[in-house]
């Protein structure tokens, strides 16, 4: 058997030994790419080299890079797991030239790799190219020994290969191996039967595609590849399925071993979906992404519910797909050692994940059977099905569509959209306060380039207005230029006023509209109409603590770092005037010192009082810089990058103080979790950490006061006080229990007699506790004694009845509080020989007395 390690190395080795600089993998999730949601293919990374928005420092490039494909353009989802050899994770091992070699290089290279190096048999491998590329067919027939009838054309629909709806493109070649029959081969097989797996996609990139569609030529033309790695590694070892090498066998070995099912190639689909999806989840998790309810985050929950799913069919009800991650963590430990850094993390996250969903699985499950109970093969299953299983158990549409496909039936996908488009219309009206404004048509006032931000440097403007809307007294207006920072990666819009001769609008609130700076806002006085000129000036004290607390994020962000370890991320943040808020990727809550040392590190960067360093860079200088790019933040070629120097780099957007002194300081108010491996901490700065120790002084002053002692002394103090109270209650028990024995003996000493039976019945004020009177009574009494007890506790009447043993088959003390009781508007019960009850109404308490009385006697007489 060929390793599957052995493939990628000698892979990077071909094309290091032909000047290939080698490129570590990027990251699935990519940061720097906003058209995308999951890194789809090795060029990903190179994208700004070709497009010519950055130089590369090679010309040549190699790797072999980490893709998933469950969205956009390139979507395999559906085929994983029904077939051998799509997957939703997966690694593309590549070669590039940026502006060097071209065509000839590109197909000689890869054709001596796979037919010299590896020894594939040349009759089983087929060649397509773009039909109008004749250039290309030349060079296959020229320099390569492939068999001219080998060399189809093809449309763009098979080969011309783009990255998505937008960016570089190009015609491309692709090599395919067939894996059938050697008799049966035919050229009408390919792109068309299983049989023939493309391995190899050379394309050719010379065109960019912009957002209207039009192709326009690149500066220069370059080389981008892409082989099926798991394709390859079962090609050279003769299997037919991906999941039959050793990229795979030792998950599905541990999926046996978890559910007890063996693994049967024929039989197989649970098995191959949950370990193919498992890559994905662990990757994705690994580079930075969560499970959750929005795009990257909800690809993710859908991949987890189908591996879900395929576990209920082995019988698994329990979470156990979590269990897969250390095996794929050994397997990828050379070359992709995060999964191992990231194991724990990556753990947690899926499990909770698993169960969370278990619990409404089985139901949902249960109810899509009733739903397709009196359905048939071909029938539809309507919008409102599929939403009521997605909004009450949490099916994902396509989860819901793949097990409509199990059943030979259908969903209603635009009934589906109706309904969610309902629901988000529904969320809509329920929370936005800007909502009437939308409906409002814009008044244009003048036309130009708006929105220009120069709030980094001025909290004050002479803008021009371009356009507003406005309901009301609410508006909502748009600014030639404007130094209001719109609500952007955490940190919230900023407020102030915007004024022009006798017009005073007050702004709320900032936000970004596309690319536009909205100031939402109300007229305060005045008219907007026939206004051109106004003054734009931001609320500066409350700017002055939004600053405060970013550049404290930052800070916060390394001291977590340093203090608890590399695992941890940003997994959010918001930052205000009053606090600042940070979530964390962190399975623990964090000690007491932890917290200390935290605050101990970002305050004494405080007190060293740097200068922030701020600039414009490129994202990959950044990058060299060691600049943390958050996830989950889009960034451009140009970065904003913010350095505390010595300390911290971030790329950020966001504003800052100049020195690090500015924020004054700092402290943590809360640690609480968020969610499973996700912490959130609260913290303030500047003077409203002033505030909070005002707040304590006054407290420990009221306490201090009360105490009569000094600060120091309370803890001491309150000990004292806490233990002499325990003291005295003991006392005052003894003394009651003392007190309530001698109130017993003298009441025995009053009792009544009826037919031979001493009675009691009395009001008593402070009985103490009932029961234990109940009991001494009982054992003074010894035999012949009943005593009805009355009294009051916190406003309400309470009844105790004892009887001696002798007499319980004739007077039962249960039956008589019941019935008093009721009387009193309450109830309770007991044993015959001790009970008690309780009532509502204290002013039938003496009446209550009476009938007591007459019910012990009537009761006494009749037997
Ligand atoms: N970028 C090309 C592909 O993904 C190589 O197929």
């Amino acid at each position: 058997m060929k390793s599957s390690q052995d493939i990628r190395k000698e892979f990077i080795s071909f094309f290091k030994d032909r000047e290939h600089q080698f490129v570590r993998s990027s990251s699935v999730v990519p940061i720097d790419d906003p058209t995308l949601l999951f890194t789809n293919a090795g060029m990903n990374q190179f994208k700004p080299i070709f497009l010519g928005q950055e130089s590369p420092g090679y010309l040549r490039a190699v790797n072999s890079q980490k893709c998933i494909r469950v969205s956009g353009k390139h979507n395999d989802l559906e085929e994983v797991g029904v077939d051998n050899y799509h997957h939703t994770f997966f690694e593309m091992l590549g070669n590039w030239s940026f502006g060097d070699y071209y065509k000839e290089d590109a197909i000689k290279w890869a054709w001596e790799l796979l037919t010299d190096v590896w020894k594939i048999d040349k009759d089983r491998l087929w060649v397509t190219i773009f039909q109008d590329d004749d250039e290309a067919g030349k060079i296959w027939n020229n320099v390569t020994d492939i068999a001219h009838d080998r060399v189809l054309k093809f449309g763009s629909k098979d080969n011309f290969w783009e990255m998505g709806e937008t960016g570089p493109c190009g015609p491309c070649s692709e090599i395919h191996y067939y894996t059938g029959d050697l008799t049966k081969q035919s050229p009408v097989g390919v792109n068309k039967d299983e049989n023939y797996r493309e391995i190899w996609n050379l394309v050719f990139i010379q065109y960019n595609r912009d957002e209207s569609g039009k192709l326009t030529d690149l500066p220069a033309k370059h080389v981008d590849t892409g082989a099926g790695f798991e394709r390859l590694a079962a090609v050279l070892n003769g299997k037919v399925s991906n999941y039959e090498t050793d990229i795979f066998l030792p998950i599905i070995d541990e999926i046996s071993k978890l559910t007890d099912c063996e693994y049967s190639e024929s039989d197989g689909a649970a098995h191959r979906v949950i370990a193919d999806h498992i890559r994905m989840l662990s990757f994705a998790i690994a580079d930075g992404a969560l499970p959750g309810n929005e795009g990257r985050g909800y690809v993710l929950r859908r991949v987890l519910r189908r591996a879900a799913r395929f576990g209920r069919s082995l019988g698994m009800h329990e979470p156990f797909i979590y269990k897969l991650v250390s095996t794929l963590a050994k397997e990828m430990k050379d070359a992709f050692p995060e999964i191992k850094e990231k194991r724990l993390h990556i753990e947690k996250t899926i499990r909770a994940e698993e169960s969370s969903f278990g619990d409404t699985l089985d139901r949902g499950l249960d109810i899509f059977s009733k739903i397709t109970k009196d359905k048939s093969k071909g029938d539809l299953i309507s919008g409102d099905e599929a939403f009521r299983l997605y909004d009450t158990f949490g099916f994902p549409l396509d989860l819901t569509q793949l097990l409509a496909r199990e059943k030979e039936m259908l969903v209603d996908e635009s009934g589906f959209q109706v309904q969610m488009d309902l629901q988000k219309e529904r969320a809509r009206g329920a929370g936005n306060f800007a909502i009437s404004l939308i409906e409002k048509e814009w008044n244009i006032v003048t036309t130009g380039k708006s929105s220009e931000f120069i709030g980094y440097s001025q909290l004050k403007s002479d803008s021009i207005i371009r356009k507003y809307r406005q309901d009301n007294n609410k508006i909502e207006l748009i600014l030639d230029k404007t130094p209001f920072y719109a609500e952007q990666g955490g940190q919230i819009g900023d407020t102030g006023t915007i004024q022009s001769d006798g017009l005073t609008i007050q702004v709320n609130d900032t936000r970004k509209e596309g690319d536009d700076i909205a100031h939402f806002g109300t007229i305060i006085s005045g008219a907007i109409e026939a206004k051109v000129n106004v003054e734009a000036e931001v609320k500066s004290d409350r700017r002055n603590n939004i600053q405060r607390n970013h550049t404290a994020t930052h800070l916060l962000h390394q001291a977590l770092k340093l203090t608890l370890g590399e695992h941890v991320h940003q997994a959010g943040s918001m930052v205000s005037h009053d606090r600042l808020r940070f979530d964390l990727t962190h399975h623990e809550s964090l000690t007491s010192d932890q917290l200390i040392s935290v605050e101990n590190i970002v305050n004494e960067n405080i007190g060293s009082n740097s200068k922030l360093d701020v600039r414009i860079t490129s994202y990959d200088q950044a990058k060299q810089t060691g600049a943390v790019a958050l996830f989950g933040e889009k960034y451009g070629n140009e970065v904003r990058m913010v350095t505390v120097p010595g300390f911290s780099c971030e790329l950020c957007g966001g504003t800052h103080v100049n020195r690090t002194g500015d924020i004054g300081a700092f402290k943590i108010i809360s640690e609480t979790s968020l969610a499973t491996g996700v912490r959130r901490i609260e913290a303030i700065t500047g003077a409203a950490v002033i505030d909070l120790i005002h707040d304590y002084e006054k407290i420990l002053h009221e306490c201090g006061m009360i105490l009569k002692t000094g600060f120091k002394d309370i803890p001491d103090k309150l000990n004292q006080l806490v233990t002499q109270k325990k003291h005295s209650e003991k006392q005052l028990e003894e003394l009651l229990q003392g007190s309530q024995k001698e109130i017993v003996r003298d009441l025995i000493s009053q009792a009544e007699s009826f037919n031979g039976i001493r009675t009691i019945v009395r009001i008593i004020e402070n009985a103490g506790d009932l029961k234990m009177m109940g009991d001494e009574f009982r054992s003074v009494f010894k035999t012949n004694g009943v005593a009805l007890i009355f009294t009051v506790l916190n406003q309400k009447p309470m009844i105790m009845c004892a009887v001696t043993d002798n007499l319980t088959s004739r007077i039962q003390a249960g039956n008589i509080v019941k019935e008093l009781g009721k009387f009193l508007g309450g109830g309770g019960g007991g044993k015959p020989h001790l009970a008690t009850s309780g009532g509502k109404d204290l002013a039938k308490l003496d009446d209550a007395v009476q009938a007591g009385k007459n019910l012990i006697q009537s009761i006494i007489s009749k037997n």
